[in-house]
């Protein structure tokens, strides 16, 4: 096939960017997006242009560093993959495709198509965690967890923090991510003690990276890859209704 993209080239954070448009020759239907463009920076490089920048590390679906805006549709016009599982077999010869980094305010681009998505980071470490005492292990099964909880822990703990939901939400809220990261947790004993503690800090650690509020529009599971559900969200809010209470009874 032959395709051309428009691509989001950006020097750095500072700069101003813009759509720069490359002709891709010889493109086969079973390279993936990204082999895609690494096959175009081959070319940039051999005739001394900057090569393009964009993120990925496991190109198989798991770390959720990949992460692209295709024709408007974060992660492309594939639902439940990511970009790195997307296909070139789902374009036609001939095609324009538009490539955009993910755009939202706390997701700054740090060049090109890589965005700064630290944010999330900082929000699990507000409370996406569990105080473990030390020792030997425990028994296995030593607690037990009523198997729909586990069931939804499970579903809950696939995000594997892309940033999908929150390019693609008109709010430019994380609300997916978050209900996710408390949602897992939160089910299991094990994440009982800090219940309270960890939806009031990774909600106040939301709001100060400057994600917006969620008004319960739907676009963020719309384009989740692992298809996270916006029940999550629902679930978060009564975690951090609950803590409240509890904080100021
Ligand atoms: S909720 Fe879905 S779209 Fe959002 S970060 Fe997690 S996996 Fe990605
Ligand atoms: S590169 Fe790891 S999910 Fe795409």
């Amino acid at each position: 096939m032959n395709i051309t993209v428009r691509v989001w080239r950006q020097k750095s954070t500072h700069h101003k960017g813009s759509m720069v448009t490359y002709h891709v020759e010889d493109v086969s239907p079973d390279m993936s997006f990204l082999e895609m463009l690494d096959a175009l920076n081959e070319r940039l490089t051999l005739e001394g242009a900057d090569p393009i920048a964009f993120d990925s590390d496991c190109r198989e679906g798991i770390c959720g560093t990949c992460g692209l805006v295709i024709n408007g549709i974060a992660h492309g016009p594939k639902p439940l993959i990511t970009t790195c599982q997307l296909h070139m077999r789902s374009f036609n010869d001939g095609d324009v495709i538009d490539v955009e980094p993910w755009r939202a305010e706390p997701f700054a681009v740090v060049k090109d198509l890589v965005v700064d998505r630290g944010a999330f980071d900082r929000i699990i470490q507000a409370g996406g965690f569990i105080s473990a005492p030390t020792g030997a292990a425990p028994d296995a099964h030593a607690v037990p967890v009523p198997k729909a909880h586990a069931d939804a822990a499970f579903d809950a703990a696939t995000c594997i923090g892309c940033g999908a939901c929150v390019a693609a939400c008109p709010n430019g809220s994380a609300a997916l991510f978050l209900g996710a990261k408390i949602t897992h947790l939160g089910l299991l004993p094990q994440g009982q003690p800090e219940r309270d503690s960890r939806a009031l800090a990774m909600i106040e650690q939301h709001d100060a990276e400057g994600f917006g509020g969620c008004t319960q529009i739907g676009e963020c599971t719309a384009v989740c890859p692992k298809d996270i559900q916006l029940d999550v969200i629902s679930r978060y809010h009564r975690d951090v209704l609950a803590a409240m209470v509890h904080r100021d009874t």
